[in-house]
Formats: structure tokens, C-alpha cells, sequence
């Protein structure tokens, strides 16, 4: 293995355009972005809601069943991270330290990140009606999204591009399939959460990801639509109740 090719390329050097180029899809589209873009709706999601709750609990507007649902998305959030960075850790990682020097940050930062994570669910586990079991949870989960969005801003101004550059897209196909033994279906529909309708994941089902149209429309398709209703519109809910109360 070279050791001299750890420093990611620069967006206008000629030889990583002309690699990058080679891929089928651009950066944008690319599924580990693609799950990025899922974990940073989430972590906005999150955000919203924390903020709703502390609105409700200063009117004592609060329920214990609006507490029930955030930590059912919670709990859907943590196995999406926790299963993304195995992901890493145990399959893309190694297999790109076969031929490129992967930044070690990478690994560090999953460590941090699993910290701040398990903070985090120490805190909303013990949110009761009070403002300050919520105000506690919104300290320890803005250090989470802090480390999460730096974490993955890192991930793809480095390692993505060392990827692109030093491996073709017909060397990641088998990679590729490895990934997908490991998603089930939820995980499938939760990918495409980030998307803004139907037609966009249409899009990236046929175009990138290659999927056959049945399958996006019997398998993936209901499975996203399922994640929104299971776990996104009840907090959407929390969050429109708490700007009813505010106004
Ligand atoms: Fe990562
Ligand atoms: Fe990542």
C-alpha cells in the first residue's frame, strides 16, 4: 500500500475530476451522502422537537404519550447511526485500507460521536414534564449534533473523495453488496426520508441506485412512506401543537 496518498485531492485538481468523473453518479447522489442527508433530516427533526417540547412543558402542555414518540424516533435514529458507522468501521474502511491511507480521525470520531450519543440517551431517557430534564437533554444533544454534522463534513471532503479517486465504481460493486446484505427493509425506505417527494426518489432509485421500478414501488417506497408516518409525522405533530401554544 502506498503510503503517500492519504491527503484528499482538491475539488479543482484535473486528476480527481477526471476519476471522480469516471463514477456513474456524481458526489450528490452518492449513497453514503444519501445517508448522510438522512441522519442530518433526523438530527433537524430532533432538533424541532426538543425545541416543542421545552415550549409545551413551560405551559404544562406536555403528555407523556408526545414523550412516548420522540423516544420511539430516538431509539429508530440510534440504530440509523450506530448501523451507518459499522457500516464504516467494518466494511468500506477496511476494504479502502487495502490501497489508500484513510484519515484515523474517522475512527476517533465514531468514538466521540458514540459518546455523545449515549449522553444524549441517558438525557431523554429521564425527560419527565419538567423544563429542566428538557433543557439538560438539549444541552447534551446540541454537543451530538455538533460532532455528527462536523463528523460527516470531514467524512466527505476526505474520505469520499479518497474513495472516488483511488478505487473505480466496478471495484465498489461487490462493497456495494456487502452493505446491502446488512439493510433491511425500514433501512431501505429511512434512506430515502431526506428526499422531497416521490418523484426525486424515483429518481435516485432508477438513476443511481439502479433499482427495479416493482421493487421501488412495492418494497421501498411503502417502507419510506411507513417511516413517515411512524416516526416523522408524530413529531411533526409535537412541533406544530407547540407553535399553536406560542402564538
Ligand atoms: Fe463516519
Ligand atoms: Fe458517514
Amino acid at each position: 500500500m502506498s503510503t503517500d496518498n492519504v491527503t484528499p485531492p482538491e475539488d479543482h485538481d484535473e486528476s480527481w475530476k477526471e476519476k471522480n468523473d469516471r463514477w456513474p453518479f456524481t458526489t450528490k447522489d452518492d449513497g453514503w451522502i444519501k445517508a448522510h442527508d438522512a441522519l442530518r433530516a433526523d438530527l433537524s427533526d430532533l432538533r424541532a422537537v426538543i425545541q416543542a417540547m421545552q415550549q409545551l412543558a413551560k405551559n404544562n402542555r406536555l403528555t407523556k404519550r408526545q414523550i412516548k414518540s420522540v423516544l420511539v424516533y430516538w431509539a429508530r435514529f440510534q440504530h440509523s447511526l450506530t448501523h451507518h458507522h459499522d457500516t464504516e468501521d467494518h466494511i468500506v474502511i477496511p476494504w479502502m485500507c487495502t490501497r489508500v491511507l484513510v484519515p484515523d480521525t474517522v475512527a476517533s470520531e465514531h468514538k466521540e460521536l458514540l459518546d455523545a450519543m449515549e449522553a444524549v440517551d441517558t438525557k431523554i431517557k429521564a425527560v419527565d414534564m419538567t423544563e429542566s430534564s428538557i433543557a439538560a437533554l438539549y444541552e447534551k444533544f446540541q454537543i451530538l449534533e455538533r460532532v455528527v454534522l462536523d463528523h460527516f463534513q470531514e467524512e466527505e471532503a476526505s474520505v469520499l473523495k479518497l474513495l472516488r479517486l483511488h478505487f473505480t465504481f466496478a471495484e465498489f460493486i461487490p462493497v456495494e453488496k456487502q452493505i446491502l446484505k446488512h439493510l433491511g427493509p425500514a433501512d431501505l425506505g429511512w434512506i430515502l426520508r431526506a428526499m422531497k417527494n416521490d418523484e426525486e426518489r424515483r429518481y435516485w432509485m432508477t438513476n443511481v441506485a439502479k433499482i427495479p421500478r416493482l421493487v421501488q414501488s412495492l418494497l421501498m417506497l411503502p417502507f419510506c412512506r411507513r417511516h413517515l408516518r411512524k416516526y416523522i409525522r408524530p413529531l411533526q405533530d409535537i412541533v406544530k401543537e407547540a407553535e399553536g401554544v406560542a402564538n
